[in-house]
This record gives structure tokens, sequence and C-alpha cells, in this order.
């Protein structure tokens, strides 16, 4: 399955680098042409004879060995390799490689590789979660390094905890997924479901209750989606937008339509962006015939509608949902309080007295903030740009650790 993949595996030095070999060994027998460099301390573990004879390729150990005099080795592997894997990693070559150090076979190499690069961490539980490491590795995740997690339980040095190398067989399925599905765009085969505008709540036949959402920044979402390759779905508010190209558009005029119409649509979606300005409240009565005037005030009884988002997130199975705030004051703040309240993955909150955000601009001011405690600002951009921005981050969110679902 892994026929004519090139998989360059670099092994730095812990015990776990016998379960290297094993990893090698997989890899070869899925079809993948391995090959491996080894830093000096992997080599007081294992010789490199043992990954010699497992990839049936030299192992490379000393940046200033030159085998070919017609290439530069770092070099001609970081371009050769479709795929490289850093496993085990230490704590201290990702120290290295979170501070851009190349002092040997290993790091000249990954720094000098623009293929995908998936790291391994195996070490003692109290060095996986020590600040420093925890701190590097956060930042390689934000320059697009992948991380294998390690696995828990009994470790070498005695502790049990977080800091195996995963298994050589789930390091092998998780590089034959990735070569498997390689899915040309983010969300190909993914359905999105995008609600977008406002809602009217009919006063009587010739009166409503509105906010002023234009729907820009849901129609860009929508579009924004479909470029990304998904399946998408915009149920729409009344708004004078042109029905995007491509896209199935599902009209809706009051809360209680949108409701009905995410509803039906929320079993098989991927992900649930509710870009939609939803009236809070409708008034109690629709009158059947236009209401005359009388003399002096009137009062109309307004009731809550749904919350169709925290509907939404009760109702949750493994559909990724995403909220939008739009606040006047303490944006992040009561961002981060509906992102908890509603029970989703990502809220996208403006400040929409900014003078670049809010309803109607063709910009936006946004903070990002997920879950897992990602607090992103961006600056001001194009809804449509914008758009992609934040669609390509949570993608990018999505995929940085590879999990073993
Ligand atoms: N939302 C919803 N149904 C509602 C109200 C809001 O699905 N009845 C969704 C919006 O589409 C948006 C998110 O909830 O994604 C937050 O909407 P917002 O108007 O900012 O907040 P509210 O929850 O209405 O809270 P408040 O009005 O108190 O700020």
């Amino acid at each position: 399955m892994l026929d004519n993949k090139k998989i360059l595996l670099c092994v730095t030095g812990g015990i776990a680098v016998y379960k290297a070999v094993a990893l090698v060994s997989k890899l070869a027998q899925a079809g993948a042409d391995v090959r491996v460099i080894m830093t000096d301390s992997a080599m007081e573990f294992v010789t490199p004879l043992s990954f010699q004879a497992m990839s049936r390729n030299d192992v490379y150990t000393n940046t200033f060995d030159e085998k070919d005099s017609r290439v530069i080795a770092h070099i001609d592997l970081a371009d050769w390799a479709d795929l490289v894997i850093v496993a085990p990693a230490t704590a201290n070559v990702i120290g290295k490689l979170a501070n851009g150090i190349a002092d040997d076979m290993v790091t000249t190499t990954l720094l000098a590789t623009t293929a995908e690069v998936w790291i391994a961490p195996a070490m003692n539980v109290h060095m996986y979660e020590n600040k420093a490491v925890v701190r590097n590795i956060a930042r390689l995740h934000e320059d697009g390094y992948r991380f294998i997690e390690p696995s828990e339980g009994f470790l070498a040095c005695g502790y049990v905890g977080k800091g195996r190398l995963e298994e050589p067989e789930k390091i092998v399925a998780l590089v034959q997924d990735r070569f498997q599905q390689q899915p040309s765009l983010p969300l190909a085969g993914k359905k999105v479901v995008v609600t977008a505008g406002p809602t009217r709540e009919r006063i009587d036949p010739v009166r409503y209750v509105s906010n002023f959402s234009t729907g820009k920044m849901g129609y860009a979402m929508a579009e924004a989606a479909a470029a990304l390759g998904a399946d998408t779905v915009l149920i729409s508010g009344p708004v004078g937008l042109a029905k995007p190209a491509g896209i199935r558009v599902v009209d809706v005029e009051s809360a209680a339509e949108m409701f009905e119409a995410v509803k039906s649509e929320y079993e098989d979606a991927y992900m649930v962006i509710k870009s939609a300005a939803v009236a809070d409240y409708r008034p109690k009565d629709i009158h059947p015939q236009k209401m005359k005037k009388q003399s002096g005030d009137s009062i109309i009884e307004l009731e809550r509608t749904v919350d169709i988002l925290k509907t939404l997130g009760e109702m949750k199975a493994d559909q990724l949902l995403v909220g939008f705030a739009a606040e006047t004051q303490h944006a992040v703040d009561y961002g981060k309080g509906k992102l908890k309240s509603k029970n989703l993955d990502y809220i996208i909150v403006n400040d929409v007295t900014d003078p670049e955000a809010g309803f109607g601009k063709d910009t936006n001011v946004v903070t990002l903030l997920s879950r897992k405690g990602l607090n992103r600002p961006f600056q001001a951009m194009p809804k449509k740009e914008l758009a992609t921005v934040l669609l390509k981050t949570i993608m990018r969110e999505e995929s940085d650790t590879i999990h073993d679902r």
C-alpha cells in the first residue's frame, strides 16, 4: 500500500530506538522506500546495521560523511522524502527544531526539507510535561509540524504515564491513511452547513422584527467551504445577495424555520457554521391582519426564540460546531462564555463597533477561539479572504495532532 512512497525516518536517542527498527521493518514490508538518519545518541542504543538491514539502504549518521560526491547528502535526503518521521523524538531534538538549530545530520535535514514532518515524541512523563518541552511542542504545532502523541503506560525509566513511543503498527496505519486519503482539498467529501443573514419575526402581514445582518460573512463562509472542497449547504435568512454557484441554498425566514432546516441537515454534517444573526425574540402573537394604528403608545409582547446553536450543542455527536458572536464590548470574554455555554468547538468573535467590522461591511476583524484554548486574533481583511483563512486555520487545528480515533 505504500509502494513508491519515500519515507525518511530520523531516529534520535532514547530507549524507544528499538521500536524504530520495527517501524522501518513494517514500513518496508508495506512497500515503502525507507531511508534512515541516526543521531550519535541513537547509535548508543542500536547500531546503524540494524536499520540498514531492515531498510536495505545506507544509514546516514554524519553530516560530513558524504557517500555520493554528486550530491550533498542532507539536502538530497530532504528533497527526496515524501514524508519525514522523527521517531523516537527526544526532548532535545524537539527543542532544537523549535529553535531552528541544525548541528547534526538529523537537524540539518529537518531544516532543509519541505516535506511534511511528523514527530513522535518518546520520553519520561515529567520531561514530556516540562514547561520548555510543552512550549517547544506548541511552537512546532504553530510552525506546521504534526505530532503523533505518545501513549500512556509503563515507561522504561520506571514511571507510569504519557511518554511511550506510539506502537509501530499504529504509526504505519497512520502513514497508510495519509497516503490513501491525501485529499487534494481539506474539506473534500465533507458536508458543511452554513447559516447566514438575519431572521425575520413577523408582527403582522406587513411588519417584522429583525436585525442589520446582510449575510455577507455567512455567504463568504459558504463560498470558502465550497472552494475548499466541501459539500456545502447554505441556510439563508432574507438577504439581498446573489445565490453562490454550486452551493445548495435553503431559504428561510424566521428563527423557527432556520432551526427546522438546520436540524434536518445536522446528522451527517461534518461542520456547522452558524453565521446567522438569529433573532432572540419574536412577537408572541402574529396578527393575521395588518395592525391599525391607535392613538397613544403600543406594546408588542415578545417571547424567546429557540437558541439554535445551543440546541445543536446539546444534540452534538461528532459534528464540529462553529459559532459567531457579535459583540459591542468585551468581545473575547463574551465569546469564551458562549463557546462554553453552547458546547462549541470554535467561535469567531467580532466587535461590531470596530470601523472595519460589522453588519454590511465588506471587511471584518475577528478573533478565533477554540474549545482547546486557541485564541487567535486576525487583522482586518475582506470577508471573503477572512472566511478562507478561518476555515484553513480550523482545518489545520483539527489535523495538527494525529489522534488515533
Ligand atoms: N444563535 C442561534 N440561535 C439564537 C441566537 C443565536 O443559533 N436564537 C447563534 C448565532 O448564530 C451565533 C451565536 O449563536 O452563532 C451567537 O449569537 P449572538 O447573537 O452573538 O449571541 P446570543 O447567544 O444571542 O447572546 P446575546 O444576544 O446575549 O449576546
